[in-house]
């Protein structure tokens, strides 16, 4: 296997760690951890999640590392040189973050607006209108994206170690403390008495949170609670989408990946799980359970109006909460755009700038495209999950994580499990010296588990499973 030689690395393995936890954690675990969360009632979904992290996130994650430091190559290439009959899978699996990166900034726009507005216009943005408004409007979207997408371009322009792994090293540790002092606030908190005298407390927010209910739950039910996580998983841990692929390739020889994986999963899950905490009894104080069922609007729309209930306290918390989003955001989208950059540079033979700023013009004009499908372009679709009413930034996402994503896992899981067998990525973890701890739970998986669970992800996603009601 003929690796190739990189110019650009990671200073070492905790330099890869901390960039790839901050690819994982992101608007994937702030927003839509939480989200799925309070939709399932907490504790069922949080098990779910966790033995689905243990192995069939961990097998992904793992793979997606190995194919990278092994060819040294980011996804475009790397499946050719694993197999030239392959080399589909690599266009597949860089048109994701091709996609996402378009949508994802305009997320993160969003997300720098409320930074700034829960400071200037605190009481305007618990008016839920506010967020409707503002997304609908023609030019602040789009100015807000601007800024978003030259702050990552900046830092991918730095290139890997002096942007990236210097951005994430000071980021990340920053993120851990905000979200475990807001988390640990979110639990002392409680609500005015209301017409019966009843008052609801952070502690009680945080049992409904973590506590399983399984009263009234059907197989439907249970379905719908695995295949959420399942595509969260994905998601959440940036795999499927060659970010991993991509950062693997920067990896230097001597990381133990064995531990290297193990902590960016602990990492993406317990920022996840913290971020539940934030959010879940803060929302359950103020709002009831009613309040957990809002869905995408949680953290734009009912959280605001938390902070508000929230008093002085919310003025800073509000703040600091989309200052931590902010920041999980940008190590995301500039991860997802190094997956593009990266794989440009080796195929175009050329440099980091001259590519970084192409990316970042294309991506642009693709990104106010997607603004625009809030106003002049709206046309809200039905997609084949049921969802109606989704516009362009909802179709997009639909395409990358529910269509793409579980296919590209399929078909990975095949070139890995079957084509080249899994000692291939087994080798190259232990080629460190270290030993792989869960290598044979990495080989049921990879060869059986995960392509079943693959499939049945995209079976539902194709609406194979909407007879069920
Ligand atoms: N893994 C990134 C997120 O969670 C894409 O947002």
């Amino acid at each position: 296997m003929a690796t190739q030689a990189k110019k650009s690395s990671f200073s070492g393995g905790l330099g890869f760690v901390l960039a790839a936890a901050g690819s994982a954690v992101g608007v994937g675990n702030i927003w839509r951890f939480p989200t799925l969360a309070a939709k399932h009632g907490g504790g069922l979904f949080l098990i779910v999640y966790l033995i689905l992290v243990l192995t069939f996130g961990f097998s992904l994650l793992m793979t997606d590392i190995a194919i990278g430091r092994k060819t040294g190559q980011s996804s475009l290439d790397a499946f050719k040189t694993i197999n030239k009959k392959w080399s589909f899978l690599g266009k597949l699996t860089f048109a994701v973050p091709s996609i996402i990166i378009t949508y994802y900034v305009v997320i993160g726009g969003w997300i720098l607006k409320y930074m700034v507005s829960s400071v200037t216009e605190f009481t305007a943005t618990a008016n839920s209108d506010y967020f409707i408004n503002f997304i609908t409007s023609k030019t602040p979207p789009v100015v807000w994206m601007l800024v978003f997408l030259a702050i990552t371009a900046f830092i991918v322009y730095c290139g890997v170690e002096k942007g990236i792994e210097r951005f994430s090293k000071i980021i990340m540790p920053a993120l851990f403390i905000l979200i475990l002092g807001i988390s640990a606030f979110s639990l002392t908190i409680k609500s005015e008495p209301n017409a019966d005298g009843e008052i609801r407390t952070g502690l009680q927010g945080f049992l409904v949170y973590v506590k399983p209910d399984f009263t009234g739950l059907t197989f439907k039910g249970f379905m719908s609670v695995l295949l959420d996580a399942m595509s969260q998983l994905f998601f959440s841990l940036s795999v499927a989408m060659g970010i991993m692929i991509t950062y693997g390739s920067y990896v230097k020889k001597d990381v133990d990946l064995n531990k290297s994986v193990a902590q960016i999963e602990i990492f993406d899950t317990i920022v996840a799980f913290l971020a539940g905490l934030m959010v879940v009894p803060a929302v359950y104080v103020f709002m009831g359970t009613e309040g957990m069922k809002a869905g995408p609007g949680l953290i734009f729309q009912s959280l605001p109006q938390v902070f508000n209930a929230m008093g002085f306290a919310g003025r800073i918390i509000g703040p600091a909460f989309f200052v931590m989003v902010a920041f999980a955001a940008l190590t995301s989208s500039v991860s997802i755009m190094e997956a593009i950059v990266g794989a440009c540079m080796e195929t175009f033979k050329s440099s980091r700038k001259k590519i970084s700023i192409i990316i970042t013009i294309i991506a642009a004009a693709a990104a106010v495209v997607v603004c625009l499908g809030y106003n002049v372009l709206s046309f809200g679709v039905t997609l084949p999950t049921g969802a109606t009413g989704q516009n362009l930034l909802d179709v997009l996402d639909y395409v990358s994580n529910s269509l793409l994503m579980p296919v590209i896992s399929l078909l990975t899981c095949i070139v890995i499990g079957w084509v080249v067998k899994p000692k291939w990525v087994i080798d190259e973890v232990e080629s460190s010296g270290a030993k792989f701890g869960r290598k044979k739970l990495y080989t049921v998986m990879i060869k059986y588990i995960a392509p079943a669970l693959m499939a049945l992800l995209f079976l539902q996603s194709i609406g194979a499973f909407n007879f069920l009601g």
